[in-house]
């Protein structure tokens, strides 16, 4: 069983599959079916930042999620490989016309669907903030007065751009990672290392494009 992201980095993951040898297409065509039969591949097509909860208690041997959902909480996984797909950003982010002055020592609002890497930078930086949980569109923090700044992807910068927000600083580079089942490597160890040699090859033939 294979666990893959809804969204952005399925298409990517799809190709990068096929490179290696298994046909998933199929999971692209029923998009609102959730388990697909692939030849000898079962996927299962979950909200991103719960790939590794479906890989870690194995209810999916192998699954691809990204480096900010896999620092965002800490995990018993094995993490054999980059994909180097679904490349992206995690930034501070703030209005252009309400940039915040930290030497002004305001109370600071920070949303974000990503707490504990906010708080980790915030203590780095030594920035006193409340940190304010959003589970998703948390441009809206600073257009509605709920939040000063945010912490949030960014791929294009379209987003932010259309919301009138600034990049202050990257947190975190993103790409997705492979994540495997530590009890699945075991059990089907063979299986297991081949698929993952297969795509190991399979993002070095992408990256001699
Ligand atoms: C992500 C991210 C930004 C946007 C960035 O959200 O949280 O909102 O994509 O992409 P861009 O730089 O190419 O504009 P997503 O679409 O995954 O949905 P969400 O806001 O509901 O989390």
């Amino acid at each position: 069983m294979v666990a893959l992201p809804k969204g952005r980095v399925l298409g990517a993951a799809i190709e990068l599959f096929g490179l290696a040898g298994h046909d998933l297409r199929a999971v692209q065509e029923e998009t609102r079916r959730l388990v697909h039969e692939c030849g000898s591949i079962r996927v299962l097509v979950v909200r991103a930042g719960d790939v590794p909860t479906y890989v870690e208690y194995g209810a999916a041997d192998i699954g691809v999620a990204g480096r900010d959902v896999l620092e965002e909480e800490e995990r018993d996984l094995y993490e054999p490989l980059d994909l180097g797909i679904g490349p992206c950003r995690l930034v501070v982010a703030e209005p252009a016309l309400r940039p915040v002055d930290l030497a002004s020592h305001m109370h600071l609002r920070v949303a974000t669907k990503y707490p504990t890497l906010t708080r980790r930078y915030l203590e780095e930086r030594g920035v006193a903030a409340e940190i304010i949980k959003l589970s998703g569109s948390v441009e809206l923090g600073p257009l509605t007065g709920l939040a000063d700044r945010i912490v949030d992807l960014v791929e294009t910068g379209e987003t932010m751009r259309q919301n009138g927000l600034v990049e202050v600083e990257t947190i975190l580079e993103v790409t997705s990672r492979l994540v495997v089942n530590p009890a699945s490597l075991k059990l089907r160890g063979a299986v297991v290392a081949s698929l993952i040699d297969r795509l190991a090859a399979a993002v070095e033939g992408r990256r001699d494009l």
